[in-house]
């Protein structure tokens, strides 16, 4: 359903009866009761409500966002960059200690921001949420936030929106609803797309593989893929509404459909999905390579429209540690992945995520990482320093490696990693690329910035009338990880 079947359908609820039990009927009658609200609250200040959604993390955030902008929009809120806003949400990710950092920067310059401005609504959502040492820190030290709520009841919005304005109008009392899982999946709620063009889709949520460093499974719950038809239908809904691509977005796609009913593979998803008119290219994110399976790579190799980049996260090049991580794969296993992914795309787009610093590693462990870098050369690679993250199982494993040694790997690895990246751009110095034109160039207005199928960025001389089309660019200059082209 699209936002403006969405719209209609709001319209005919009726609220001076009770709310409705079913989902997403409920959520459709408190929109509509707060769009009423709206309007009178317009009236008595004058001018429109504005909000402001700021999000943290990974690409399941970003698209929760949008579910979020969504609903408010459809409320009657105006979407503001500025904090300074009717309304603030900070959507929080926990997956490293430095995003629990930033949040509660932010936290602490908001407030400032409320004591000007007493009736502005504040709301924290996201995975920080459903920590309850987070929690329990807020309720102590953030006394003034409106709102919490977590990962799996962000449909309920609306509903939480109207507890606070219309039930508790003046109740200072803090909302807390963090559930701890959820079988639920809410569809045909309105989302508002940051990029007109392209969006990202859920194919699943939460994730089973407990790697034993990692929060996402404790946060984001166990995993739950959503019906083929239930995404196909939102991909022909897009499609019909101007998206060319589309990001289809889980944890682990490799294990889609394994648990649904009638069970169905990520490839046979990836087929029925290529199969929709006027869609051009695919992505997917992420892929473990315990789970790519050789039906995959085949179909990676015939698809006309999947993209020729595959992020394949290694963590570590070292058996020993990828084993106390639980990843449940070798290096060699990994690089015979690698093998088969190039033979089927011989010109594809690796890139991976690499932690520096788990518990235990040892110098001859790091070289091992080092090794697989070099042998796989990566076209980009996002590195990290291992973050301890309270509950996991790596958070008790003892031998934590001292921070300065740390820090020197980390470097070592950074400069190798971005040497090969430098070297791998160059390759494609020359050649013409099909390049998706997503915006005016930030710095210089009369270039446009896009993307190539292998995910580079390229700036070339353009206007908006680009934006969201498929054209022809010559790739002129690398400068590391973009180009500088022009129109071929
Ligand atoms: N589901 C994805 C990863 C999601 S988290 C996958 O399995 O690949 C994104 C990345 O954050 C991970 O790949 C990992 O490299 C990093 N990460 C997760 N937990 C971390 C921690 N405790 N410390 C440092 N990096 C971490
Ligand atoms: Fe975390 Fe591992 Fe799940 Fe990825 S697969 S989200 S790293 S537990
Ligand atoms: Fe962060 Fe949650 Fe994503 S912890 S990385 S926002 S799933």
């Amino acid at each position: 359903m699209n936002y403006d079947t969405i719209k209609e359908e709001i319209k005919d609820i009726d609220i001076t009866l009770p709310p409705p039990k079913e989902e997403p009927e409920r959520q459709y009658y408190f929109i509509k009761k707060l769009q009423h609200w709206m309007e009178l609250k317009k009236e008595e200040k004058g001018r429109e409500l504005t909000c402001c959604v700021n999000t943290f993390g990974c690409q399941m955030n970003a698209r929760d966002s949008e579910k979020i902008i969504g609903i408010l929009m459809m409320i009657g809120y105006k979407v503001v960059e500025d904090e300074d806003a009717d309304l603030v949400i900070f959507n929080t990710c926990t997956v490293r200690e430095n995003a629990n950092l930033k949040v509660y920067g932010r936290l602490g310059q908001l407030k400032k921001i409320k004591n000007k401005n007493p009736e502005m609504i504040t709301m924290l959502c996201g995975c920080m949420m459903q920590e309850e040492s987070v929690v329990e820190k807020i309720k102590k030290s953030y006394r003034n936030v409106d709102i919490i709520f977590g990962t799996h009841n962000i449909f309920k919005f609306a509903e939480l929106l109207s507890m606070k304005v219309l039930d508790r109008a003046e109740s200072k009392k803090m909302i807390i609803d963090v559930w701890k899982d959820t079988t639920e999946i809410v569809e045909e709620l309105p989302v508002e797309r940051k990029y007109h063009f392209k969006s990202g889709v859920n194919i699943m949520f939460g994730c089973n593989n407990f790697c034993s460093y990692c929060i996402v499974p404790y946060v984001r719950g166990r995993e739950r893929s959503r019906e083929p038809e239930d995404i196909i239908a939102e991909i022909e809904c897009l499609v019909k509404d101007g998206v060319v691509e589309v990001m289809l977005l889980g944890q682990n796609v490799n294990s889609y459909g394994k648990n649904l009913e009638n069970p169905i593979s990520f490839t046979e998803l990836l087929r029925r999905v290529e199969k929709i008119e006027g869609l051009k290219r695919i992505r997917f994110m992420t892929s473990h390579p315990k789970d790519l399976s050789d039906e995959l790579i085949e179909y990676l190799g015939e698809s006309k429209k999947v993209c020729k980049q595959m992020h394949l996260p290694l963590q570590s090049g070292s058996d020993r540690l990828l084993q106390k991580m639980n990843r449940h794969y070798t290096k060699e296993g990994y690089l015979e992945l690698v093998r088969k992914i190039r033979k089927a795309v011989p010109d594809i787009a690796l890139s991976t995520d690499i932690i520096v610093g788990f518990p235990g590693e040892t110098e001859e462990d790091f070289a091992q990482t080092m090794d697989v870098v070099e042998k796989v050369e990566y076209d980009s690679a996002f590195t990290f320093i291992y973050s301890k993250r309270t509950g996991t199982p790596a958070a008790a494993m003892e031998e934590q490696v001292d921070e300065a040694v740390v820090k020197e790997r980390f470097d070592r690895l950074l400069a190798k990693v971005q040497e090969i990246a430098a070297k791998k751009a160059a390759e494609d110095v020359g050649k013409v690329e099909e390049v998706l034109v997503e915006e005016i160039n930030d710095h210089d207005a009369t270039l446009v910035t896009g993307r190539t199928s292998k995910n580079y960025l390229v700036h070339f001389k353009g206007d908006k009338s680009l934006i969201g089309s498929i054209v022809d660019v010559k790739l002129c200059e690398s400068k590391g990880f973009y180009y500088i082209g022009e129109l071929a």
